[in-house]
């Protein structure tokens, strides 16, 4: 089955009692048993730690990504906080990649630090470094590949092949690009984290998160932290997030076309001084980005000439382009990393890493590409 088919099909069947097409929102906190010596016969006992809703998500994802099992949590960080909670305990460490979401990076230094859990931030795009990074007591490498802000990616079967040499299971966080343009779980990586709030939904309408593991082991063990944590995605979260994977497809590659059209236009715009986008040539790592994934995606940073001052007001002063956080929906979207996503970064890793104060992250939506460009040529003429 095509990818298109499978988005659509995948892990939903009409409603037993009803024909209804879709998936009902089971908007219920308990199940009746049948009997005690039945309990559980139905599959399911109490909202926290299964809705059938949310399973059918589940099954979705697990379809798209080609693994073994899927659990699904109320927003990306519930996920990234129960991977965390799942492989790492007092004493160890984990390596996770130097450029990645900014909330990532505060719940491993301000949170799991404070239990007595060590993280070091990588430059993960290199997989010697790696290796290098790897102590006795390193339970987990988590990569974010294309990274954010800055889109560095990670070699992904480079990586897996020292973490399997070194037996320990590597996580990567596939939110900006999906199962549609790459799969993390078929190069080598063991567990595939997303934060559904983006592409999965598409819509701004949700937040919410999912892991996709390789194995049946490593989903009972991270189902096990969601039902003691108590983190689980809602089903009224997870029937929006199924009716949005549905077009999935479609929207990735307009929403891509639509970025590639705009990086170009940027790369000869002379107020802007460096724009990064995979799907340049003048991309330092486009030729990986072409070996291991089937679209660029839509996320696109620049900097425009005069720093700081010119990039603050051109996103006051943008049309059409909303200035917000979040990404992958049908709007398009601009966001100042500084002060928004990555605000919780100090500022010295974030000079050494490349989120510089000037840079200006746009999550290309569905609009007609004619609009966006001459929304961004007006704001850059103003500026
Ligand atoms: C790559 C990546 N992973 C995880 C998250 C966290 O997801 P959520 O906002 O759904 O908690 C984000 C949020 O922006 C993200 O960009």
């Amino acid at each position: 089955m095509g990818f298109s088919t499978k988005q659509i099909h995948e892990g939903v069947t009409p409603d037993p009692l009803t024909g209804s097409i879709l998936t009902p929102i089971y908007q219920t906190t308990t199940y009746v048993q049948d009997s005690v010596d039945e309990y559980l016969a139905k599959g399911y006992s109490y909202s926290r730690s299964a809705n059938p809703t949310v399973r059918a998500l589940e099954n979705k994802l697990t379809a798209l990504e080609g693994g073994a099992d899927t659990t699904c949590f109320g927003t990306g960080m519930a996920a990234i906080n129960a991977l965390f909670l799942t492989f790492l305990n007092t004493g160890d460490h984990a390596i996770i990649s130097d450029v990645i979401y900014g909330g990532t990076y505060r719940l491993a230094t301000t949170i799991f630090n404070r239990f007595g859990v060590e993280f070091s931030c990588v430059d993960t795009s290199d997989a010697s470094a790696v290796s290098a990074a790897v102590k006795d007591n390193t339970k987990l490498i988590l990569t974010e590949t294309p990274a954010n802000p800055t889109l560095k990616l990670t070699d992904i079967a480079a990586v897996s092949e020292v973490a399997k040499e070194k037996g320990i299971p590597h996580a990567v966080d596939n939110t900006f690009l999906t199962p549609y343009y790459q799969r993390p779980l078929e190069l080598g990586a063991d567990l595939c984290v997303h934060s559904t709030t983006k592409y999965f939904d598409g819509h701004n309408a949700t937040v919410g998160g999912a892991i996709v593991a390789g194995t049946q082991e490593h989903d009972d063990a991270l189902r096990y932290v969601l039902n003691a944590t108590g983190t689980i995605m809602s089903p009224q979260v997870a029937w929006l997030t199924l009716q949005g994977v549905k077009t999935l497809s479609v929207r990735m590659d307009r929403q891509s076309e639509n970025a590639q059209a705009i990086a170009e236009y940027l790369e000869a715009h002379p107020r802007v001084e460096r724009v990064c986008y995979p799907g340049l040539e003048s991309f330092p790592q486009h030729e990986l980005a072409k070996s291991q994934a089937s679209g660029f995606g839509a996320m696109i940073w620049f900097e425009v000439e005069g720093g700081v001052k010119f990039g603050k007001a051109l996103m006051d002063s943008i049309e059409l382009w909303s200035l917000a956080e979040n990404l992958g929906s049908l709007e398009s979207l601009i966001t100042h990393p500084v002060t928004m996503t990555h605000a919780d970064v100090e500022e010295a890793e974030r000079k050494r890493i490349g989120i510089t104060d000037g840079l200006v992250r746009l999550s290309v939506g569905l609009e007609d590409v004619e609009d966006l460009v001459a929304a961004l040529d007006k704001a850059l003429a103003i500026v």
